[in-house]
């Protein structure tokens, strides 16, 4: 168990709870967190899950996946170094705190 911070485009906040195992998607639809539509429900095939990741926590994941990469690419708003597709992204305790910003669009 631990905490993600999402931060909306406008800079509003919202700490919520997140269990071990958990996709960041499912963290942020589960307290229907706003802004990350996740179409393909995880499948790794809408890119509509995209976040920003704060830059302290990235080297804290696993690395993005040829097939992440590839769908990133496809964003609707343009990817950095810190974007990762949150389907992708398990919690797990090291990741307590999290901080991820969701983009205007998806
Ligand atoms: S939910 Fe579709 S790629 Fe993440």
């Amino acid at each position: 168990m631990g905490r993600v911070v999402f931060v909306q485009a406008d800079g509003s906040k919202r700490e919520v709870e997140a269990v071990d195992g958990q996709s960041v998607m499912q963290v942020a639809r589960a307290n229907l967190v706003p802004g990350i539509v996740a179409e393909c429900g995880g499948e790794l095939s809408c890119a509509t899950c995209h976040v920003y990741v704060d830059e302290q926590w990235v080297g804290f994941l696993p690395a993005r996946s040829a097939d992440e990469v590839d769908m990133l690419e496809v964003a609707a708003e343009e990817p950095t170094e810190c974007s990762r597709l949150s389907c992708q992204v398990q919690f797990e305790a090291v990741l307590d705190g999290m901080v991820v910003t969701i983009p205007n669009t998806q």
